[in-house]
């Protein structure tokens, strides 16, 4: 339980810019609110205008250490605790959540840009969706009796790991932490979690809010820069797992310290999704579709978006039309308005990434750049990281925009003649993470279903990783699967067995 006092209010505190300043400067680790042993801090910065909310506890391998060593401290006893009753606290930090939805969505909207109504609620929602099925899922933890022989009792249990570290990404990163710190903890091993730089706020209230119910040191939280605070999390000796989401080049580095320790590694990689659509789709229905699964709401900031888009050559013209239209009408502005429907960028430099696969693309011979929807015009946000969402058309599979992840608010529509030609073309990239089709030819679609490189594929759908659903990519996109059942028992637990002679 927490330890009094500490700086935030007990209620929902729904004003995020008062909040945002009572959490400055402070990691949570071992039940309790501290600051960064070497008293250094980096800035909080709202993308919508530019401005400083807060500062955040700027973590090193001395902040790890100590955060760890309780972390393995608590594990002991967290992990006697009956499985059923670990779940029944996770859950009961899924109400406390739910009591402070409002309150997380305005903080992450505030430190991320993204908007309130279409993006950052809906993420708190989801937090408490997880946490309550990974919950009820401890009685779930059971082995297995194996026939050995006549006389003696084989049976498997499962054991928790012990540390978990997990190192979250800055785009969706109060669901992606949930993702891993729920089934951890059910599973009876205990979590370290390094933020990211971008978005270090609402994870740490989370973290308190769930410390409320849960025994001191069980769930923890350093902020840091990758290197300084990421790094020494996965080399840390008493870090018995590692799981990670962000981009590839990063998870190969921790891939590597974690082979280094011999422990295992979840990773969550990004991808480059392709959105497959044939010319007997409902075509009204696959607009929308390409709307959502795009993540335009979420300024494209997802691993699953829609970036490449394939359409049969006869819808061709009429559906870059119909998406154009479509997208124009979505609102950008500022995240904290319950108007906006597309907020901003996360932070400079992923500002400059995007815009430089913009130009690259407007450069490019034969390409069409189809910008879309209208700047903001409040000159309280003329410094805010708003980039209009684009339609590419004119590109081909050489160009970077097909290959790589922009992660920003453009895709690229590329016209189709056949299913075998956009199914080469679909899985000719690094990535394997989410594809989707659109079709009301069921035999067509589950054929090709079957045949794409991916973790994901739906048809005539294209919704963000859900609660008891596998997820994770092949290829490039990651190794190891999150959100369901079966993650939790494969990534957070090892299978012991025990025999018993009784001959
Ligand atoms: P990143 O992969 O560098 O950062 C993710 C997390 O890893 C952050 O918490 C960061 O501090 C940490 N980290 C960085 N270096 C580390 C190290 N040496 N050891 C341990 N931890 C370390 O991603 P970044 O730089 O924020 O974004 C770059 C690109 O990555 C994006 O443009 C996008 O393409 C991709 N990305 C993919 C995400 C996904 O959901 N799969 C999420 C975020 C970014
Ligand atoms: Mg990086």
């Amino acid at each position: 339980m927490l330890e009094t006092p500490h700086p935030t209010p007990s209620a929902p505190e729904l004003d995020c810019f008062a909040l945002a300043r009572q959490m400055s400067g402070l990691h949570f680790i071992g039940g309790r609110y501290m600051p960064a042993i070497g008293g250094k801090n980096f800035a909080v910065v709202n993308p919508a205008t530019g401005e400083q909310v807060a500062s955040a506890a700027e973590g090193d391998a001395a902040d790890v250490d100590a955060a760890v060593r309780d972390a393995a401290r608590a594990q002991k006893e967290w992990a006697k605790m009956p499985a059923r009753k670990r779940g029944a606290l996770v859950h009961q930090c899924a109400a406390v959540i739910r009591e402070h939805q409002e309150e997380l969505a305005r903080l992450i909207a505030l430190e991320t840009g993204k908007a309130l109504r279409t993006e950052s609620r809906v993420e708190a929602g989801t937090v408490a969706d997880i946490l309550e099925f990974f919950g009820g899922l401890g009685s779930e933890l059971k082995g297995e009796s194996v026939p050995f022989a006549p006389n003696v009792l084989s049976v498997t249990v499962r054991e928790p790991l012990g540390v978990v570290g997990a190192i979250i990404p800055w785009n969706v990163p109060m669901l992606l932490m949930a993702l891993k710190v729920a089934p951890a903890l059910v599973a009876g091993n205990t979590v370290v979690v390094k933020s990211a730089e971008e978005a270090p706020l609402a994870v740490l209230r989370i973290c308190e809010l769930m410390n409320r119910v849960l025994p001191a040191g069980a769930f923890n939280m350093v902020s840091g820069m990758g290197p300084e605070c990421g790094a020494p999390l996965v080399e840390h000796p008493l870090v018995r797992k590692v799981t990670f989401t962000g981009s590839v080049e990063t998870g190969k580095i921790v891939a590597k310290a974690a082979s280094q320790k011999l422990i295992p590694v979840t990773l969550e990689l990004g991808g480059k999704s392709p959105m497959i659509v044939f010319q007997d789709c409902d075509f009204a229905k696959t607009v929308a579709g390409a709307l959502t699964s795009m993540r335009f709401t979420r300024q494209g900031q997802s691993c699953t978006a829609a970036s490449r888009i394939y359409v049969e050559r006869p819808i061709f013209d009429a559906f870059v039309a119909e998406m154009k239209k479509a997208v124009d009408l979505m609102v950008m502005g500022d995240p904290l308005d319950e108007k906006t429907d597309i907020g901003t960028i996360i932070s400079e430099g992923q500002f400059e990434k995007v815009q430089g696969f913009i130009d690259e693309g407007k450069k490019t011979a034969g390409a069409t750049a189809h910008e879309c929807s209208a700047m903001p015009k409040d000159s309280a946000l003329k410094k805010g990281l708003f980039i209009r969402p684009v339609i590419f058309t004119g590109l081909d599979g050489s160009s970077r925009l097909v290959r790589e992840e922009i992660f920003g608010p453009v895709t690229v529509i590329q016209p189709f003649d056949d299913a075998e030609a956009v199914l080469a073309e679909a899985n000719d990239s690094e990535y394997g993470l989410a594809a989707s089709l659109w079709t009301n030819n069921l035999k067509v679609g589950l054929d090709l279903a079957h045949r794409l490189e991916a973790g994901l594929v739906q048809i005539n759908q294209n919704l963000v990783v859900q609660a008891n659903l596998s997820y994770g990519g092949v290829k490039s996109s990651g190794l190891g699967k999150e959100a369901s059942l079966e993650a939790m028992l494969e990534h957070f637990t090892h299978k012991k067995t025990i025999m018993v002679n009784m001959a």
